[in-house]
Order: structure tokens, then sequence, then C-alpha cells
């Protein structure tokens, strides 16, 4: 049994001080049995070590939005996934579609990102998402699965890691892939998996909302949901949340 994810990806949004009246609400209603899955946030790097403070000893699991695949070095601006461990946080984001397409991040780079992540512990969530046009012209798979080879080209296998599926036309545009659009790519990046597609946990994102979150579930290979927009609002978020129970 695949065990549900509900990830909250706060992008470049929350201030410490916003991030902690999040979690007051959120674990004030866990500890009164909101049930659904693991929760995981991605807040902005800036942003961590509050949230750290929050959630460390919780069950909430926190993690980076972004991360180098060195401990250190002359890397000016970038993020040290050692740093992050230390900190108490179990994931990092890799290969989210804004950092593919904002900051050029190629396949190569982010199959590095993957392998350092895993070896020092922490399970990468990998996104993989077509965009409109390809979509549109009928390589929805073909780029997705094109992805997910190349992002685990150098990951070990053996250890854990999450598949985000995000079809980019989903991303912050209000627009929901229906849950037979989810379903089907999901089954397809699960068969490409091979032996390990039963047991890896594929999320979906994209608009996910409230009042769109309860059908998505009930998809039979849909292991939990990362939240863009929805999951900046502590009530909108537990909901989700409960969907996946
Ligand atoms: P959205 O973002 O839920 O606001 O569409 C999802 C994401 O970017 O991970």
């Amino acid at each position: 049994m695949r065990k549900k994810i509900c990830a909250g990806n706060w992008k470049m949004y929350k201030t410490p001080k916003e991030a902690g009246e999040f979690f007051d609400s959120i674990l004030a209603s866990l500890k009164s049995n909101v049930k659904g899955g693991e929760i995981v946030i991605f807040p902005p790097a800036l942003v961590c070590e509050s949230v750290a403070k929050y959630v460390n000893g919780s069950s909430v699991h926190w993690g980076l939005q972004n991360s180098y695949f060195e401990s250190k070095g002359a890397f000016t601006g970038e993020n040290s996934p050692d740093v992050a461990k230390a900190m108490g946080a179990t994931y990092v984001l890799v290969g989210h579609s804004e950092r593919r397409k904002i900051f050029s991040e190629s396949d190569s780079l982010l199959a590095k990102k993957v392998a350092y992540v895993q070896s020092i512990g922490l399970t990468p969530m990998l996104c993989v998402g077509e965009d409109l046009s390809e979509r549109e012209t009928g390589r929805t798979n073909e780029v997705i699965l094109g992805q997910l080879d190349e992002g685990l080209k150098s990951a070990d296998r053996k250890k854990p890691f999450v598949i985000a599926y995000e079809p980019v036309w989903a991303i912050g545009t209000g627009k929901v892939a229906t849950p037979e659009q989810a379903e089907e790519a999901h089954v397809a990046l699960r068969e490409r998996l091979g032996g390990l597609g039963e047991s890896t946990r594929i999320l979906y994102g994209g608009s996910v909302k409230p009042e769109n979150a309860g059908e998505l579930a009930a998809k039979k290979n849909i292991d939990g949901f990362l939240v863009g927009g929805a999951s900046l609002e502590a009530k909108g978020f537990l909901q989700i949340l409960s969907s996946l129970q």
C-alpha cells in the first residue's frame, strides 16, 4: 500500500511570521485527528529555519524547493542539501517546471541533483510535465517519460524517490487536468518504472483545490498531490489532505 502524500509548494510566498500562523492552525487541527496522508511543506529557503522550528519532531515533513548537488563550495546563491538535512529536512523538490522554464534547468543537471539528494539520505521529489503545445500535438507521454528517464538516470533506484506529474498548462492557471488525463499519465509513468512502479508514489500537481481534490484522489494511480496556490491557506490545504483519506 503506497502511503499518500499531501505536499505544499509555497514557491516564493510567505514570511517567517506567516509560516508560523499557518502551522499554528495546521498543527492544532492535526492533533484533533485530521487524517489523509503524509504532509510535506516546501517553504522558500529563507523561511526554512522558521518552518523547522515549528514542525521538527511533529508528523509534518519539510524540504527544499531546490538545491545544489554538492554539500558546500564556491556556489554563490545556491542551497546546500546537507545543511537542509542538518536542519531537519527530509525532501528536496527537483525539476519543478518553474526551475526548468524560468531558470533553464536541464535534465542532466536535474539527474545530478536527484542522485546527490539520495546519496545523503534525503528523498527527491522529481517533477515532470508537458506544456500545452506538447499535449496538443500528442507528445505528452514522450515528454514526461523522457523527463522521468533522464531525471532518474543516475539515481539509486533502491533508495526512495517520489514523482510529481504536473502538466505545465495546469500550474497556477486554474485549469486542472481531468481525473482521466491525470490517471492516464500516472499509469504511463508507473509502467515506465517497471518493477518499481507498484511501490513508487506518484503525485498530481496543477491547480489542485479543495473542490477538485476528491475526484482526483479517487483515481487508483494518484498517490497524493503537490499543491501550489491552495497550499498557502491552512483551511484549504487541510481539506485537500482529508480528500486523501
Ligand atoms: P498550483 O501549483 O497548485 O498553484 O497550480 C502547483 C505547483 O506549482 O506545484
